[in-house]
């Protein structure tokens, strides 16, 4: 077997050698059949027998992967891949730099790996649970096939993520592994760890806004761990990194093609401007200051997610040669921050102020700042969309101090812009700024299946090209199976 190679002889397909390491095998084949009954109770709902047209992952060679088939969602092959094996890397950052990588864990940096593999895992199983009514009320079968690519995945990581608990955690990860099972997105006593991830995804506008906004998150979090010191870590890292680039996409075009469908409807009713809201949703179309609020709501959720802009425990895990930055090999510095400072935004005497800051405590802000500059290249790319069609409106994200609740501001309020508001005047404004009720129940309104091979619902335009190169008419879900 070749290490790009997939061992799909064993219920488990991997390219561990799973078949040779037997205690890991049993452990994972026992907690295969708890899985497979969360899957059916809490995966997509309505759709465990249809025939869908995935991908599936068939070597880890970046060139083709992946073979494309019809599979009942339930009998996915999900299994173990890590990228292959970069013979002698060594640990690219903090205090055992230069070293060579580890192929076990640390005694001393036990807990600190297994806090960050369990977090990791909690959000995978989370965002299926939030997304399982989607398919109910997908706009095309394109679509409802794409959320699906997207469950299937995140259950594939949450697998990656329990191989690891498994086979370097002994009986710790299988309790680990057990309870990633056990909690439940948006339950009052079993919450899953992380605030976005218990947050509805009533609508589909909410759904790409996610995938484009909060699985970016995931893509930080993951490019980050992909520079660990602990080899298995970063090696698994690496290979879910391929499959998130599929959910970014999902959620910027989902995003555009709303864009696109609104601006057209404008054109075709000759509206021109983009705030007579009331004219424009008589189209069926979403308007473009409601998608202003939706997106201003999930980039500042999405912002809690990193944590606190001053952290220790970043700074600790950094340190220790366990998370890194953001494409941490190709940044020209000593990759160890002992004198290094990093600019951080916070509060000082009331106002919003650029503070120096120990770049190692500044880990997090750092990511986050990274995470910022990706957001904007694909908001630029949706600003295009409405160029193009010549309406006059521009997608801005809001200030990071909007709306927040963890971190340097989440006592204060602050407006889109940056300015710091009394409780007084964000009450009043801030139903311009963030989705109302009637925002959500418009768009709920619009949540009507379609479910005809090629037709597209009102508020969305087609993709370009579709999934695998098929034909716009391509049946991507066979519903009645
Ligand atoms: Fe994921
Ligand atoms: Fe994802």
């Amino acid at each position: 077997m070749t290490i790009e190679a997939v061992d799909y002889t064993t219920k488990i397909p991997n390219n561990v050698n799973l078949a040779e390491d037997r205690q890991v095998l049993r452990a994972l084949e026992g907690w295969h059949p708890g899985y497979i009954d969360w899957w059916k109770d809490m995966g997509p709902e309505g759709f465990q027998d249809a025939l869908v047209y995935l991908r599936t992952a068939v070597s880890v060679d970046p060139k083709g992967w992946a073979k494309f088939d019809y599979v009942k969602m339930p009998d996915y092959r999900w299994g173990i891949l890590l990228a292959p094996k970069e013979e002698g890397r060594t640990i690219p950052f903090g205090r055992h730099l230069g070293e060579p990588v580890w192929q076990d864990i640390p005694g001393e940096y036990r807990a600190m790996l297994r806090r960050l593999v369990v977090i990791q895992g909690d959000t995978e199983p989370a965002s299926v649970e939030q997304q399982r009514h989607l398919g109910k009320t997908a706009p095309s079968l394109y679509d409802l096939r794409n959320v699906f690519q997207v469950n299937v995945e995140e259950g594939r990581h949450l697998w990656a993520m329990v191989y690891i608990l498994q086979k370097y955690f002994g009986r710790d990860g299988r309790d680990e592994a057990a309870q990633l099972l056990q909690r439940r997105s948006g339950d009052a006593d079993k919450p899953r760890m992380l605030g976005a991830f218990n947050e509805a995804t009533p609508d589909w506008l909410s759904f790409h806004m996610f995938t484009f906004f909060t699985d970016r998150d995931g893509k930080m979090q993951l490019e980050s761990l992909a520079q660990s010191g602990f080899d298995p870590l970063s090696r698994t890292c690496r290979f879910m990194l391929t499959e998130e680039a599929h959910h970014m996409f999902v959620g910027e075009t989902g995003v555009g093609r709303t864009i696109q469908r609104t601006c057209e409807a404008m054109k075709e009713a000759d509206i021109e401007d983009p705030n007579d809201v009331e004219k424009i949703r008589a189209l069926g179309v979403i308007d473009l200051p409601t998608m202003r609020r939706k997106l201003n709501l999930h980039y500042s959720l999405s912002l809690d997610l990193f944590g606190s802009e001053v952290s220790t425990n970043a700074a600790n895990t950094f340190t220790a040669g366990i998370k890194g930055r953001f494409q941490e090999t190709k940044i020209q510095d000593d990759h160890r921050l002992e004198n290094a400072t990093y600019p951080v935004l916070k509060l000082v005497d009331g106002e919003i102020k650029r503070v120096d800051e120990p770049a190692l405590t500044a880990i997090n802000m750092r990511l986050r700042d990274d995470y910022t500059a990706d957001c904007q290249r694909g908001i630029d790319r949706w600003n295009k969309i409405i160029d193009k069609t010549g309406v006059a409106f521009k997608f801005e994200l809001p200030h990071v101090g909007f709306h927040r609740l963890i971190g340097e501001f989440k006592d204060v309020e602050v407006s889109p812009s940056g300015k710091l508001m009394d409780a007084a005047a964000w009450e009043r404004d801030k139903g311009q700024w963030l989705p109302s009720k009637d925002d959500g129940e418009f768009i709920g309104s619009l949540m009507k299946p379609v479910t005809e091979p090629g037709q597209f619902a009102s508020w969305i335009a087609p993709p370009r090209v579709g999934i695998d190169n098929k034909p716009g008419d391509f049946e991507y879900v066979k519903i009645a199976a």
